[in-house]
């Protein structure tokens, strides 16, 4: 296992819609060890290949440290959200926009299908931080990131400040 560098914005790598797992070999798995590891040494309580440099549907979610009644580890690879239902709003922050947090609307109660590392599918719902969690991770897998989901005035002052600090996101073709 290892600790690995978490890619922060402006990072086009963050921005990249990720390609599913096809195969599930030694590699995935250590994915899975290495963004574990590094989402407890952070610390947080979530985390997405993509944020690692790695534009695949692999991420890790442990909301424990924040909801005792948490099952602990949630390995989630080429998850699908396949119902949603009732919302949220709660402040949100993310490990690749150090230092930020905004209140983000998220749908209440989810429902996520994806594999384990064996391959199985499986099924698993979750209401509150969990249900915010699946979500804030999925949304990684696909390139979004927080700040895409508030309202355009917010969005636009948060995105002001966070060029402030992290850097700006290129508006022109560099080579
Ligand atoms: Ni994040």
């Amino acid at each position: 296992m290892a600790v690995l560098k978490i890619l922060t914005y402006p990072d086009p790598k963050l921005r990249r819609k990720s390609g599913p797992i096809e195969k599930i070999d030694g590699n995935v798995e250590k994915l899975l060890d290495d963004i574990t590891e590094t989402m407890y040494h952070a610390p947080g309580i979530g985390l997405a290949a993509p944020q690692v440099g790695l534009n695949l549907r692999v991420c890790v979610i442990d909301v424990s440290p924040r909801d005792e009644n948490s099952e602990g580890l949630i390995e989630l690879i080429n998850p699908v959200i396949i119902s949603a239902e009732g919302v949220q709003m709660e402040e949100e922050g993310c490990l690749s926009i150090p230092g930020f947090v905004s209140e983000v609307k998220r749908k209440a109660k989810v429902k996520v299908q994806a594999l384990d590392r064996s391959g199985k599918p499986f099924e698993i719902e979750g209401t509150g931080l969990l249900a915010r969690a699946f979500q804030h991770e999925i949304d990684h897998l696909d390139g979004m990131l927080f700040i895409d989901r508030l309202s355009r005035l917010k969005r636009e002052l948060l995105i002001r400040k966070i060029e402030k600090v992290l850097g700006k996101e290129q508006s022109y073709a560099a080579f």
